[in-house]
């Protein structure tokens, strides 16, 4: 494994120019100097594309873009303006969607928990729909109901189908044992239609269910899509959502299916299974991976004789977190000379207090390698910026949209202030309650 990086891993529109690679006719070597790293940029006509070919694959009132992969305004706004749906997972990424301009009845709510707060205002804001995932939930949503000052919610019931898939335990959704959902196995899902049906707070149009994430194989998405699709149909709703899921290739060698591919899968398994209306998904990561990308710059080289070598750079696992939390794979290569063979073995890593900081643990590197070069790490686009942190205080990178040899900061880079944004002088309230109680303790606490 030291040939240069597949083209299969870069953005659509990467070239190589006479600065090293371009992506939106924009070289990454430029980028780097210009707007400093690390740095994720994305892309924009491969996220149109993207965006174009789902709607394509499922019709634009079947797929919402699952924000949680990558969310900002300008990308909010760019699902929406290339026919997607919205599908948001709490509040703050509701408010984001709203605040870009999204129209509410293109919003989809998710979440297993969600507060009172949160639904009020999904409601009131006439949200499409509300994928209602508990029993509590339903509690939550009568009582605001009961106020008067409330429509009644159109909702979908998440079902957990007892089908689990996905690239790590972590991000298997749909078996039985799940925080997520009404399950099948126990006649949840059944109490749930039920009781949702006959409620003057709900209106019940449709089942849901999401098996996991990164999900190479089509087969498995598909024996989701026939267990939700049956209890669809015996259930008489008019809407079906199968979640999102669809794999992405992160390294050499993998394959993942297309999005006319997953239509058609997830389709004939719902036909099989006696579903005769559309069906609706919620991409994610295969909307915005493989358009954003990382740039680093590298601080240190560092070869222990008979061990390994260190390549260190100036992010990390507070701008991907998913190498440390799932094992995932990455890639990396030099922007300046794309071409390059990659024979050198090194950990890549961050600049963080941990060991557990490695973005690629035995990665393939250009043997020229050096101190100050500017490094990517491609197929970044999904879950990096996204669960970012300001771990060890450092400022969360900007994004950059590329796109016909300009390039917009959709998201800037955090300053020392915006550290300290957060933190405050404020007096000490006064908290206790004078019973006696404490005192009652800590005299037990003396005789020991
Ligand atoms: N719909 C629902 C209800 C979901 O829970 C998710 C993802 C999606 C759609 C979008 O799934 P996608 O198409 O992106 O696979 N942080 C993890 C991924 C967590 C996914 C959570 N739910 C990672 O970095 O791999």
């Amino acid at each position: 494994m030291s040939s240069a990086i597949e083209p299969e891993l870069l953005p659509l529109t990467a070239e190589e120019g006479p600065a090293g690679l371009t992506v939106g006719a924009v070289p990454l070597t430029e980028l780097a100097r210009r707007f400093g790293t690390p740095l994720f940029v994305y892309d924009e006509e491969h996220l149109r594309r993207r965006c174009q070919e789902a709607v394509a694959a499922f019709g634009r009132d079947n797929v919402a873009y699952a924000s949680k992969a990558f969310l900002c305004t300008a990308m909010a706004r760019l699902a929406h303006e290339e026919g997607m749906l919205l599908d948001v997972a709490s509040g703050g990424e509701l408010a984001v969607a709203l605040r870009a301009g999204v129209p509410a009845d293109r919003i989809v709510l998710h979440g297993n928990n969600k507060d009172e707060a949160e639904l009020r205002r999904a409601i009131s804001a006439r949200v499409r729909h509300i994928v209602v995932d508990s029993f509590d939930e339903m509690d939550r949503i009568e009582r605001l109901h009961a106020t008067g000052e409330l429509p009644p919610a159109q909702i979908q019931l998440r079902i957990a189908p007892g089908v689990a898939a996905g690239a790590h335990e972590s991000i298997r959704t749909g078996g039985s044992d799940s925080k997520f959902g009404f399950g099948l196995a126990d006649g949840s899902a059944t109490t749930a239609v039920r009781r949702a049906a006959a409620s003057p707070a709900m209106v019940l149009e449709g089942v849901h269910a999401h098996v996991g994430s990164q999900v190479l194989d089509a087969t498995e998405l598909a024996a989701g899509a026939a267990a939700v699709a049956r209890f669809a149909a015996q259930s008489g709703v008019c809407r079906l959502t199968v979640g999102g899921g669809l794999g992405v290739v992160y390294e050499a060698g993998q394959s993942a299916p297309t999005f006319a591919e997953w239509a058609v899968r997830v389709r004939d398994a719902a036909r099989g299974a006696g579903w005769d209306g559309d069906v609706a998904v919620e991409p994610g990561r295969s909307i915005v991976a493989r358009a954003g990308l990382t740039l680093y710059r590298v601080g240190t080289i560092k070869h222990i004789h008979g061990v390994r070598t260190y390549v260190s750079v100036d992010g990390g696992m507070s701008d991907n977190l998913r190498p440390a939390l799932y094992a995932s794979r990455y890639e990396a290569f030099l922007p300046r000379s794309p071409r390059s063979p990659r024979p050198l073995r090194a950990r890549l890593v961050g600049k963080h207090c941990e060991s557990g900081d490695v973005i690629i643990d035995n990665a393939a590197l250009p043997a020229d390698l050096q101190v100050s070069d500017v490094l990517a790490t491609p197929v970044t686009g999904a879950y990096g910026y996204a669960m970012a942190s300001n771990y060890n205080k450092l400022p969360r990178p900007a994004v950059v949209f590329v796109r016909d040899g300009h390039a917009r900061v959709v998201v800037r880079r955090e300053t020392e202030d915006d550290l300290l944004r957060l933190d405050t002088d404020a007096a000490p309230v006064e908290m206790s309650v004078r019973s006696g109680a404490g005192e009652l303790v800590a005299a037990r606490q003396s005789s020991v």
